[in-house]
């Protein structure tokens, strides 16, 4: 209704409106929600897209349902496929892309008040974001343990063994899992205590997801009524454009955060700290 969102906060649904209401209101609390779509020029492909799409690739593994990959029912029974997929993302071999260095860029000018990301990439790490700022809400390649009697598992024997294509197990037995989230499994505490946060914000950016997958896929609908949402995807997702200040940059997230560091006037400044990474 038109009282809880009042009149539009934004001149326009441009991405030159959301610069002046940035500089205006001295925006500081800046909160981002992202999936796969902003690593793909890393190299990593993401889930959902018709042809480059992981769920599109892993027939090779002959999965029933390609998610079976996540499914930790399926895990417990056969691995492999798991792993196989393990040795293609592990993290190391990959470079973060610009859409990285951007919210770098915002956690070096003191807005980035929370980075929410599915990915399992770690990339926003290599790119220089402190972890105390991320939320890796499906988990990530940093730690593994027994799926049966819980185990940390070593860190070094874990990429020595995913590097060779083995799968590790633990001396009861059990299949040693990375603590990425698989379908069935509870998202991490710190994803729970993190979302009032999203409430708080002065600016919400979501990039490169497909907002298919719940809880996380909800959480920009906690974003104050009055606080302008900016999209940047290949496509609109989540129930973008029906508030009066939500702004879609539909295309790849490269264009999309370059476009947005112009608007600021951080042209250079992005593409020398990218460079830099
Ligand atoms: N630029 C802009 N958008 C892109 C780009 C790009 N270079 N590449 C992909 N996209 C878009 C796709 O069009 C799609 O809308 O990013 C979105 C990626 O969606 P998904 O493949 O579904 O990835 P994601 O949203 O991260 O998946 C969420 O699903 O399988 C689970 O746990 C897994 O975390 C994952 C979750």
């Amino acid at each position: 209704s038109v009282t809880d969102s009042g009149p539009p906060v934004l001149e326009s649904r441009s991405i030159e409106a959301v610069a002046k209401y940035i500089k205006e209101n001295d925006v500081n609390r800046v909160v981002l929600m992202v999936g796969a779509g902003i690593s793909t020029s890393a190299g990593i492909p993401d889930f959902r897209s018709p042809d480059t799409g992981l769920y599109a690739n892993l027939a090779f593994l002959d999965l029933e349902e390609p998610e079976d990959v996540f499914d930790i029912g399926f895990f417990r029974q056969n691995p492999k496929p798991f792993y196989a997929l393990a040795h293609e993302l592990y993290p190391g071999r990959y470079r973060p892309t610009i859409a990285h260095s951007f919210i770098k860029l915002l956690y070096d000018k003191g807005m980035l008040l929370k980075h929410f990301t599915q990915n399992i990439d770690c990339l926003e790490r290599q790119a220089g974001v402190p972890g105390e700022k991320i939320i890796e809400a499906h988990g990530s390649f940093a730690s593994q343990r027994c799926i049966e009697c819980k185990k940390p598992y070593p860190n070094d024997l874990m990429k020595q063994m995913v590097g060779t294509r083995k799968v590790p197990c633990c001396d009861c037995g059990g299949y040693v899992k990375p603590d990425i989230v698989f379908f069935g499994e509870a998202l991490p505490r710190s994803f729970f205590d993190s979302m009032p946060q999203v409430a708080e914000a002065d600016l919400c950016i979501v990039m490169g997801t497909s907002l298919m997958v719940q809880p996380f896929a909800s959480l920009p609908q906690h974003v104050g009524r009055r606080v302008p949402r900016v999209l940047i995807n290949m496509q609109k997702v989540g129930g973008f454009g029906s508030r009066a200040d939500d702004v879609m940059l539909l295309g790849e997230c490269d264009a999309g955060v370059r476009k947005f560091a112009k608007a600021m006037g951080w042209g250079d400044e992005l593409e020398a700290l990218w460079e830099a990474t």
